[in-house]
């Protein structure tokens, strides 16, 4: 096992370890038809946040998640983690939960337990915890922090004041008027020795206010049976804080994002406003680039350096690159930008587009599927679909490639320097060759090639005086 190790600690140190996520509950507090852990904090589902923090301590085949509700949804959606799934047919608590994992876990010297629903939660904290349970040889080690407001979680008794040892948790539900004020909360997250767990596991009764299995009741009945039960603390009571109600997932998802757009700030990049921003955690972007407020950057968007991206704007997995200027109210996706192009205002960039070095897309132009090349551009009222346009082309206002005949699409291909008039359209599939001239008001059937001047359009009639003489025969009905 030791070959592929740099990020286990859990087997450096000889010790076989996994970890089992909690994740099959239903959430009925969020009041949702969605199962809790597919909720999205920062783009992601909760549960995925999880594993990728589980991914950095332990290998994907060393986790293993226990689902229930809606079991084969919640598998679909975290299927390309390459994670274990156990089966938790009926929901009967978190103990419950662990007991259905037992066959998953027997193999293993210790494991770690996280929660599907407490998200941010870092590798580090992870790794802490597993270090503290080592180095106490204990059978349970909690993950404990002491928030601004504990209601709703489990409070920790320990020992004594001061004391590593933990006497038992308590459910919210269960608390005395004394036990309520204390501080310090349970955040869901264990490691055990599996031997102990295993062995004092079907000792968990459902007599309580759930008529659940706790798992939390591990720690007072290993205690009861002269095992060792500990607490480490965390720095940052922010990262185990659960997402149960909307409010609370809401609350996990602004502190995610803060914290991206404050990663973001560190390596250069101006966020004006950054509280108004909606970015991604996976998004990258350049030092000297500027964001200005109410911008949505998702999904893997990377924009580069010295960019701008003005208010309003959405920008969704596109490769935005140096220098450029997407203003107001712009909606990118699944796209490129090359460097120095201009985008908008109010431009609709939809997937598989490329927009090349300097190209421009002005206000009101849609592109799909559509490649501009350098300096191309098309700066007002446009729609290009299924669309090549060389470069230095320009394409007028009002132009449209009618790419769709009610069944199938077909491409158009404009070549360099070509000048296509306003208000024209292309029928597809069509090609017009490089340098080619297409007059204003064009409906365009026909491959034009290079260098000529296509026009198609009514001839006009001009009658002088036309307007008196109508004029005049009004007047004579009167
Ligand atoms: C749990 C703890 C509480 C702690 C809090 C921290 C218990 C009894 N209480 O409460 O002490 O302060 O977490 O966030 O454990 N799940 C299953 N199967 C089930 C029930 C739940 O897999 O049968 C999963 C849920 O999907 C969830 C996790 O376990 O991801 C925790 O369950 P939840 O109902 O949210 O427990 P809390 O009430 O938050
Ligand atoms: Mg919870």
């Amino acid at each position: 096992m030791s070959d592929e190790r740099e990020r286990t600690s859990g087997q450096d140190s000889g010790q076989k370890l996994a970890v089992v996520i909690m994740a099959a509950g239903k959430g009925t507090r969020l009041k949702s038809r969605r199962p809790k852990v597919l909720h999205e904090i920062g783009g992601k589902p909760l549960l995925m946040h999880v594993i990728a923090a589980a991914s950095k301590v332990v290998e994907p085949g060393d986790i293993y998640v226990v689902i229930g509700h809606e079991a084969e949804r919640v598998k679909a959606a975290v299927a390309a983690a390459g994670v274990h799934f156990v089966e938790q047919a009926e929901q009967r608590g978190t103990g419950h939960a662990i007991q259905c994992a037992r066959a998953a876990i027997a193999g293993y010297e210790n494991i770690l337990v996280l929660s599907g629903d407490v998200p941010l939660i870092r590798p580090e904290t992870i790794e802490q915890l597993w270090q503290f349970h080592q180095a106490k040889d204990a059978a349970m080690t909690i993950l404990t922090a002491v928030p601004e407001n504990p209601s709703g979680y489990g409070r920790i008794l320990r020992r004594a004041p001061g004391s590593a040892e933990v006497e038992a948790i308590v459910e919210q539900k269960a608390l005395t008027a004394e036990q309520a004020s204390v501080g310090e909360i349970n955040s869901g997250i264990y490691a055990f020795r599996t031997a102990p767990l295993l062995e004092h596991l079907d000792k968990l009764t459902a007599n309580n206010a759930h008529g659940e299995l706790y798992v939390t009741d591990m720690a007072r009945l290993l205690r009861a049976a002269g095992e060792r039960v500990v607490a480490i603390e965390s720095g940052d009571a922010a990262e185990v804080l659960g997402a149960n109600t909307i409010a609370e997932l809401v609350a996990l998802d602004a502190t995610l994002r803060a914290a991206t757009a404050n990663r973001l700030m560190a390596a250069g990049v101006t966020i004006f406003r950054p509280e108004t921003c909606v970015i991604d955690a996976g998004v990258e972007v350049a030092a000297d680039t500027v964001i200005e407020p109410f911008v949505q950057l998702l999904g893997s968007t990377r924009i580069g350096t010295e960019s701008l991206i003005r208010s309003y704007t959405v920008i969704e997995n596109c490769a935005v690159g140096n220098g450029v200027l997407v203003r107001q109210s712009c909606v990118l996706t699944e796209s490129s930008v090359a460097d120095g192009a201009k985008i908008g205002p109010f431009a609709h960039v939809r997937p598989g587009c490329f927009i090349g070095e300097e190209a421009h897309v002005g206000n009101f132009v849609e592109t799909k599927k559509a490649r501009l090349g350098k300096g191309a551009k098309a700066n007002h009222l446009t729609y290009l679909g299924d669309a090549e346009v060389g470069e230095k082309t320009n394409i007028g206002a009002g132009v449209i490639t009618c790419n769709y005949d009610g069944v199938n699409k077909f491409p158009t291909r404009i070549g360099k320097g070509v000048f296509v008039g306003s208000d024209s359209t292309l029928v597809a599939p069509v090609t017009v060759e490089d340098g080619a001239y297409i007059g204003a008001g064009s409906c365009i059937t026909r491959d034009v090639p290079a260098g000529a001047l296509a026009v198609a359009r009514a001839h006009q009639v001009t009658k002088e005086g036309w307007a008196a003489a109508k004029r005049a025969r009004q007047e004579t009905k009167k």
